[in-house]
């Protein structure tokens, strides 16, 4: 894992094998970003010069490097781009994703310093983070040579007023950035290597390390408390389904949120069988799990004043002699039945029951994240995720959250009429399948069935963004991406707080 540490050395005199700085597009070309007086002094004032040359325009996603000339002490200075400044210079999601393309541009080396425009502590903040979340690498199941090292330290550089709170923004983007690397990890394991089982032990062993109360209902626990939508869902697979409680409390706590997530460890479709196609990126299936989990450790982690609980509802919908069968009628935790029309709506299954659960402890708020849909991903492409509620105000303020932590959403209605298509025609209370246009907010109108009047809940559809399949861009490596952790970190953060 790459360590992450502050400095307030100046860019030039600093010990590296690199030094990353900051490149902006000006009106005429390249131009050098704040903070780079120094080292442009060491190019005798030419560096704007000859990385124009060398093709850098400034442009975001841009990186090029360039040997360093005596007086500065790095081996060689690796430009990034910025984009455009704006009035107030740069925004957090310029410098997240500059200083994420410099630490992908970097892997092998052994130090880096980040030079990159950072005055505020928020700024030195989405600096750090940037460069850890581009620094991720998936290398679990590569033989050695196979692939580069992450680079292996990154130094941030910050201004020397203000060093304190410097510090303080770099632990934070630690505790998130290792959390979030750490959902990726979750996300990119092989199916065959994470079960219901394993993800679960996964859960208990980091709760221990950090302090987090812990509970497993596994599948005889499950039967037993009248769980029919993960024993439904689970019951075609060797790998039994599994429900876990992760909490997260501070003594000075005025609320409490839920958090709850899907956590499909393979999605095959089950008897309604996914066409080739469409299953080779199932593993991600277990992407809103992983980002729950990783928010109640980060939550921990950065002591927010708040009391978090994280449901995972972990399954793996496979078929077989004992899978649920296209018209199979399931009970739900807490009574409701459903009839399951196509055994690959799965997800909306297991999430009853964990909605159910969640709402019995009357928490303040419940927030589920899911690979919900397809048809969100129609609908919102492949790097935004739809946020729907039973409250409009929660729902502007989780978009606008994801926002400014660097998450795209966008808020999705919860037409009334598209209850009718899950209710009429059926045997059961509900039917899993509803009318097939809209199919995002069908599921999100399926869902809220499982949330008790009275209280607010949000639903973060992120099929599109949980699982990248493109090359990198920015931070975002291949694979899981984390998608849902930032935004919900932001969430407990201002519940904390208590800001509006
Ligand atoms: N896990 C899928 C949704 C998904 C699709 C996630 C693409 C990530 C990328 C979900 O369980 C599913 O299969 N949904 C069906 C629902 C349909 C049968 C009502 C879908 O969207 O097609
Ligand atoms: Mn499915
Ligand atoms: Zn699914």
């Amino acid at each position: 894992m790459t360590a992450l540490s502050v400095s307030t050395s100046s860019a030039a005199s600093l010990r590296a094998e690199a030094l990353v700085i900051g490149v902006a597009k000006g009106p005429k070309g390249v131009v050098l970003a704040p903070g780079t007086e120094a080292v442009n002094e060491a190019f005798e004032g030419k560096l704007a010069e000859i990385l124009g040359t060398l093709g850098a325009t400034g442009a975001e996603g841009e990186a090029v490097k360039v040997p360093s000339p005596a007086g500065v002490k790095a081996g060689f200075v690796l430009a990034v781009g910025l984009g455009e400044a704006g009035d107030e210079g740069f925004e957090p999601e310029a410098l997240r994703h500059a200083a994420g393309v410099a630490a992908r541009t970097l892997a092998g080396v052994k130090k880096a310093a980040l030079a990159l425009p950072a005055e505020s502590a928020a700024e030195v903040e989405a600096v750090a983070l940037g460069g850890l979340l581009g620094s991720y690498a998936f290398g679990t199941y590569k033989g050695k040579g196979n692939g580069k090292e992450p680079v292996g330290e990154l130094v941030v550089l910050a201004p020397r007023k203000g060093s304190k709170d410097a510090k303080a923004a770099v632990e934070r983007a630690a505790a998130v950035g290792e959390e979030m690397n750490r959902a990726r990890d979750l996300v990119n394991l092989a199916p065959n290597d994470l079960t219901p089982k394993s993800f679960a032990a996964t859960v208990q062993a980091a709760a221990k390390e950090h302090g987090l109360k812990v509970e497993v209902l596994d599948e005889k626990a499950l039967t037993k408390g009248g769980y029919g939508g993960l024993m439904g869902v689970g019951g075609g697979s060797v790998n039994p389904p599994r429900l876990v409680k992760v909490a997260y409390t501070h003594p000075k706590a005025e609320s409490t949120l839920a958090f709850v997530g899907k956590g499909i460890t393979y999605d095959s479709g089950g008897i309604s069988l996914k066409p080739a196609g469409y299953n080779e990126t199932m593993k991600c299936d277990m992407a809103g799990a992983a980002a729950v989990f990783a928010a109640v450790v980060a939550a921990k982690r950065l002591g927010l004043a708040v009391n978090v609980t994280g449901w995972l509802a972990l399954a793996e919908n496979m078929p077989s002699g004992s899978a649920v069968r296209p018209g199979d009628v399931l009970r739900i935790y807490g009574g409701k039945t459903v009839e399951v029309l196509n055994t690959d709506a799965e997800g909306r299954l297991v999430l009853a029951d964990a909605l159910v659960r969640a709402g019995e402890e009357n928490p303040d708020v419940i927030v589920d994240v899911a690979t919900l849909t397809g048809a969100m991903v129609m609908a919102l492409g492949t790097r935004t995720f739809g946020v729907m509620s039973n409250n409009d105000e929660l729902r502007a303020d989780l978009h606008a959250l994801a926002g400014e932590v660097g998450e795209e959403s966008w808020p999705m209605p919860m037409p009334a009429h598209l209850r009718k298509g899950m209710t009429e025609s059926t045997i059961a209370d509900l039917a899993n399948m509803g009318e097939r246009m809209g199919g995002g907010l069908v599921a999100g109108l399926f869902l809220q069935e499982f949330v008790a009047e009275g209280t607010d809940w949000a639903h973060l559809d992120i099929a599109g963004p949980a699982y990248h399949e493109g090359a990198p861009f920015g931070y975002t490596p291949k694979g899981g991406t984390a998608s849902g952790v930032r935004t919900l970190v932001a969430f407990a953060e201002r519940t904390a707080t208590g800001k509006a």
